[in-house]
This record gives C-alpha cells, structure tokens and sequence, in this order.
C-alpha cells in the first residue's frame, strides 16, 4: 500500500536571515522541502501534505508550481511537532495505510531507510521513529530503547544526566498507521521544558496503550538539517557529493567530479563524458555517448546522443541539440533546434531558430532574432552552409542546401540551393595604402620636430 507524507515546513529559519522561507532555499536547484518529499514519493503515491507556516503563501505558491496534487495546509501558531502534525489531520482524513512524518529541511533522508522503517512496520511495530548514532548528541531528543523497543523519546531540555549520555538520537521522521498517528497526536500534551506540544511524545502515548515501538537507524548524514547558510552550501556539498556519484555508477566519466556540477533533474546517458568545470542548471537531459567539453554551462537544455558540446558553450532553456550535433566555443544556444550532424563550432549565438541536419555555421554567425520588443524565428534548412561572421535578420529562412557569404547580413529568404551576398561590395584602389601611409608618416614627423 501507498504510504502518505507529512513534511513539516512551518520553521521560520531565523537563522537563515532571509527574506525567503528556509524551505524554499535550494540544493541542487530544488526547494529543501522538495528533497524530503522527493525521498518519501518512492514510497509509492499515497497524498503528500506540506504543513507550512512561516512566509505559508509563499511556499504554498513554490509547492503547488511544483507538484499540483500536493496538499499545503497552514499552522498559523507554531506550538510544536505534534500540533505541525495535527494540521494535516483533515488532509489524511479516511487515509488508510501508513504515513511518514518527513521535516521539510533534511533533504538527505534516503529511501532505503524509509523502506527500513516500512519493513519495521509490517513487523508489528506501530511506531518506527529513525534514529541514528549521534557523533555530537548535542541538543538532539534521546531515543531510550530497552532491548528493540523504542519506550519513549526525551527530548534534551526535559532529559535526566543519565538521559544525556545516550547518544542514540532522534532523526525527527516517524512512521506510523496515518489514523492512529492523529489519535497518538491527540493524547500529546504540552507539560515540559519548552511548553510544546511534542511529536515525540507518542512513543510514550503508545507504549501505555500497550503498543509496540521501535526504531530503524541510519548514518547521520542523513539526517543533516539545514539551518544557516553555511549549511545550505554544506548540504549543496553533499548532494553534488552524491550526484557525482551516482552518475559516475551510471556510466558517465567525470575527469574531475569534484569540479562538475549537477542539479535535482539532471539526466545524463551511459557513456556520456563531461570534462571539467561543467555546470548542470535544471532541466538537462544528455542523450548517451554524448561528450560535455569543459567549462560550458548548459540549462533547460537536451542533447542528443553523441553530440559534442563546448569547450565554453552555453546551452540555454529550449536548446535542443541533435545526435551527433556540434556546439563549440562561445557559441549560445536559446530556444533552438539543432539537427543532426549540424556544427554550429565557434562564437555564435543561435535563438529561437531551427537548423537542419548536417547544416554548417561558421564562426560568428548571429541570429538576430530580437527587435527590441518582439523575438522572431529564424530557419535555416538542411545541409546549409552559413558563411562566417553571417548576421541572420530574423523573421528569415535559408533554404535546404543554400549558402551565404561570409560577412553578410541576410534580410530575406534564400531560396534552396541558392547562394546569397549581403554585403558591400569590395573595391580596390592600387597603391593607395603605401601612399597613405607616407603621408600619414610625413604628418607626424613635422609635428615632432
Ligand atoms: C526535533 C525533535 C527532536 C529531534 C530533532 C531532530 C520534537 C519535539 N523534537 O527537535 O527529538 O532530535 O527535531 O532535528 O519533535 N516544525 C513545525 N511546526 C512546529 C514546530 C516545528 O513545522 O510547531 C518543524 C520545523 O520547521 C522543523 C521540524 O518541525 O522542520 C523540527 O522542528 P525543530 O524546532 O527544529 O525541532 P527540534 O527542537 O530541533
Ligand atoms: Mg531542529
């Protein structure tokens, strides 16, 4: 059965000292609170609840541009883990099967641990809380087991000396039965150290009803939280850490990972190779066998099998680069199509056009596609030959086969086949260049001396 998520979110993230919610601050070009629901969604498609507080519309609005069937309700008053729950209630009404309580700013929780914890259920357990072995148990809740049975939870502030020197801790995610976790919820109070109403507490709730509890653990890494900038680029650290990884297990060669850069959707094929200094913006996908030259930075962006791209291409949203395609150095790419086999090798910039297969264009070829106000089409059919340093004036299209001259600014269609000159034409004055310069010389030694 689908398992139902509830990701808390409703932090302020002081600490971040933003203007911007904490959870709508980015790793891998993904909202934190996208990680965590992004772990919890392979637990199959059961409903996703979102219990946002701080900056709600804000993130109500980030969530739904998102993921349209999730469910983001509001806690108004922030009066503890329980009560962030409790909001969900109404949302999980009539849910049957599991839930998993996620926090929307620990993106690293894997899914094999959720599994784990799903497997702990199914064994009986009616409660499964994630700890893990905490290096700096610091001001984390104590998880106070008695042979595998969780008892209860305590949190820091309310902990015993002896309670202190546990150093198995709380992870803060939860599983439990989705109806039986908003009973548990219901019975927490708020009588502690802090005056909240504790999430944790329904370890304690279950245990005197007579049900059993326990507890998966999991390294700490992945239960790292993000609370400060420092943190964000720590967190942005490990999941590059990981995606390199990942990619690398999947067949694609990274000459130096740690230079490479990848975000949340990258897509990249087996036997791809990408050089070093590469940027991966959302939204790339790379066909295999495709090779990524040094130094490009490439977003939105597909790229067909065997293709070659850069060094120092730029490959904006909308660029669609055909197998075996060639994109060089200092060549943009926006909005485009290039097909297959095409070059496009140096210093050009190619936006909101189409280029046909096997087509050439020479360096420094320009589609001026921009009028100030609107951006026009240009077309430039197969097997083309665009000469160097050709200024293409979109609305405007080279027929399949054509060619242009080097130099020219082409403001009308070319016929296919046909060769066209938009150029000044060249003339030459014999001798003059000497006779210039002597008197130009001439000038200058009179005024010197
Ligand atoms: C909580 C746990 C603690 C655990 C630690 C792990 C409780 C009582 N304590 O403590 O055992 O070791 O996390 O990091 O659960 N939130 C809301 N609404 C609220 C309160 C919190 O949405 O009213 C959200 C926060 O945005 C955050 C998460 O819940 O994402 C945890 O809240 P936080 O205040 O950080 O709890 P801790 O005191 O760290
Ligand atoms: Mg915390």
């Amino acid at each position: 059965m689908s398992a139902h998520l509830v990701v808390l979110a409703a932090g302020q993230g002081t600490r971040m000292n933003s203007a911007r919610p904490k959870v709508l601050h980015e790793v891998g070009h993904a909202p934190l609170f996208a990680h965590a629901l992004a772990a919890g969604a392979t637990m199959g498609s059961g409903r996703r609840v979102l219990v946002a507080g701080h900056g709600a519309e804000e993130v109500r609005a980030a969530a739904l541009s998102r993921d349209p069937h999730l469910v983001v309700v509001e806690q108004a008053e922030r009066l503890g883990t329980a009560h962030a729950v409790a909001q969900a209630r109404e949302a999980l009404s009539g849910a049957e099967g599991d839930a998993f309580v996620l926090y929307g700013d620990t993106p690293f929780i894997r899914p094999e641990t959720l599994s784990m914890m799903a497997a702990a259920r199914a064994g009986g357990a009616a409660v499964v809380v994630l700890g893990f072995e905490a290096a700096d148990p610091g001001r984390y809740g104590r998880l106070v087991v008695e042979g595998d049975e969780l008892v209860r939870i305590v949190e820091y502030k309310d902990a015993t000396e002896a309670e202190r020197e546990i150093d198995f801790c709380n992870s803060g995610v939860i599983c439990a039965d989705a109806a039986l976790l908003f009973d548990l919820v219901d019975a927490v109070g708020c009588d502690n150290a802090a005056g909240e109403y504790y999430l944790t507490d329904i370890v304690a709730v279950a245990r005197a009803r007579g049900l059993r509890c326990a507890t998966v653990a999991c390294d700490e890494s992945e239960t790292m939280g993000v609370n400060t900038r420092a943190e964000l680029a720590r967190a942005e650290s490990v999941f590059q850490s990981r995606r390199r990884a990942s990619a690398m297990a999947d067949g694609v060669t990274l000459t130096a990972p740690e230079t490479v850069f990848f975000s949340h959707d990258t897509v990249i094929g087996r036997d791809c190779s990408v050089e070093p200094n590469v940027v991966f913006g959302p939204g790339v996908a790379i066909e295999p066998g495709a090779t990524i030259r040094a130094f490009s930075h490439l977003e939105g962006a597909h790229v067909g099998a065997g293709a070659i791209v850069g060094p120092y291409a730029r490959l904006r949203p909308g660029a669609r680069i055909g197998d075996d395609a060639r994109i060089g150095n200092f060549v943009e790419v926006k909005s485009s199509q290039v097909g297959p086999g095409a070059k496009v090798n140096h210093l050009s910039y190619v936006g909101d056009a189409e280029i046909g297969a096997r087509a050439n264009l020479g360096a420094g070829t320009i589609t001026c596609n921009y009028d100030g106000v609107f951006k026009h089409p240009t077309r430039v059919g197969a097997d083309a030959f665009i000469g160097s340093s050709t200024m293409l004036v979109a609305p405007v299209e080279i027929g399949a086969e054509a060619m242009t001259g080097s130099g020219s600014v082409i403001t009308r269609d070319v016929p296919e086949g046909a060769l066209a000159i938009g150029r000044a034409r060249q003339t030459i004055k014999d001798g003059l260049a000497r006779r210039l310069m002597s008197s130009l010389r001439a000038r200058k030694a009179k005024r010197t001396n």
